[in-house]
């Protein structure tokens, strides 16, 4: 059976067409560039770009797999969370299709396919239970959450963040530094040139008490505020600041996850989302599974980003394990 997955919660519109956990096409449009005049994501901006591109997106999808509509059998959409606007577009599209071509249309969480897409390029076929349990960890720019992971269906909340989330902080950090949107890329890349061992001590929140999984990213936001603001301007101190924000950053995630696997007593561990674009936090992942003794699954950079592929693969899971929520 083929699934065609699509997504619209946010700045991507992105439609994948999976099989048996295989990803045979992954197209993604983003109206990224549109928003960066704004320092952030426009919801307005965002629901007129899916309208306009999410049906050549489709086709796309298909012709790079070298299928047609009526080879499809299920459709995954998300549903959640995301921003209602945006959302609509691809649930209205995705129910549309799915009445024409009279095949079932399966909502999911986006969140939970963040998880689902460190297992694309894996042999662990969907359904078949091999993958759980473990811990799952989402870094995005909307969300920072852990959770215990026992199936697809069955998934306790574990942490998460208090404020920002941390791609949220990244972006903001960029804001401050003018160093445009989205923030990370460019936060990563200034980090790489600092030279030096002046490194700032930016707070690690929530360490203190050892059972905590919660993150909270508004005070290290804060703290870089105040300290680029006495700070002489100049390229060597952005360098600094980012640097310094990104290994505190690093070593709180590092931190609670290991918190989580105590916690759960599960030492295989997935993490997903968009930070997972950061070389840096990937390194030092691994590095941890290493010490930790970990079975480190990370989401290939290819999927890290928002995708289809992962929203596809999380709907032909449940599809395979009976569930039959659909939207329409
Ligand atoms: O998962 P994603 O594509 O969208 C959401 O669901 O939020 O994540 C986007 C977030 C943005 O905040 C962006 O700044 C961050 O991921 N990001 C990075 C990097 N690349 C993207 N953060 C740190 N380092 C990166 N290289
Ligand atoms: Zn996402």
């Amino acid at each position: 059976m083929i699934t065609l997955g699509i997504e619209t919660s946010c700045d991507e519109t992105a439609v994948a067409l999976v099989e048996q956990g295989r990803v045979l096409s992954c197209e993604v449009s983003s109206s990224v560039g549109l928003h960066s005049f704004y320092g952030g994501v426009v919801p307005e901006i965002a629901s007129r770009y899916h309208t306009e591109y999410i049906f050549s997106v489709a086709a796309k999808a298909l012709e790079d797999a070298g299928r047609t509509a009526r080879d499809i059998g299920l459709i995954a959409v998300t549903v959640s969370p995301g921003l209602p606007g945006s959302l609509l577009v691809g649930i209205a599209f995705a129910r549309a299709l799915g009445f024409a071509l009279d095949v079932p249309v399966m909502g999911v969480d986006h969140l939970i396919g963040h998880l689902v897409s460190c297992f694309l390029k894996t042999e662990e076929r969907p359904g078949s239970g091999e993958r759980y349990p473990f811990v799952g960890v989402v870094l995005s720019g909307g969300h920072t959450s852990i959770y215990e992971v026992r199936s697809a269906r069955d998934i306790d909340l574990i942490g998460s963040t208090r404020d920002d989330a941390v791609g949220e902080a990244f972006d903001k950090v960029a804001k401050l530094l003018d160093l445009g949107y989205p923030g990370g890329p460019e936060v990563e890349r200034l980090a790489g040139k600092f030279r030096g061992d002046d490194i700032i001590d930016f707070p690690r929140a929530l360490l203190r008490d050892k059972d905590d999984l919660d993150f909270s990213f508004s005070g290290i936001k804060t703290a870089v505020m105040y300290h680029w603001k006495t700070s002489e301007k100049g390229i060597r101190e952005k360098e600094r600041i980012c640097h310094s924000f990104q290994r505190a950053v690093t070593d709180v995630i590092k931190q609670k996850i290991m918190r989580a696997v105590r916690r759960t007593g599960m030492s295989k561990v997935a993490a997903g989302g968009g930070v997972l674009n950061n070389l840096v936090l990937r390194t030092e992942l691994t590095e941890l599974s290493k010490t930790g003794g970990l079975d480190l699954y990370l989401s290939p950079i290819e999927y890290s980003g928002d995708n289809a592929a992962m929203i596809a693969s999380l709907g032909e899971e449940l599809y395979i394990m009976g569930e039959r929520a659909c939207v329409i």
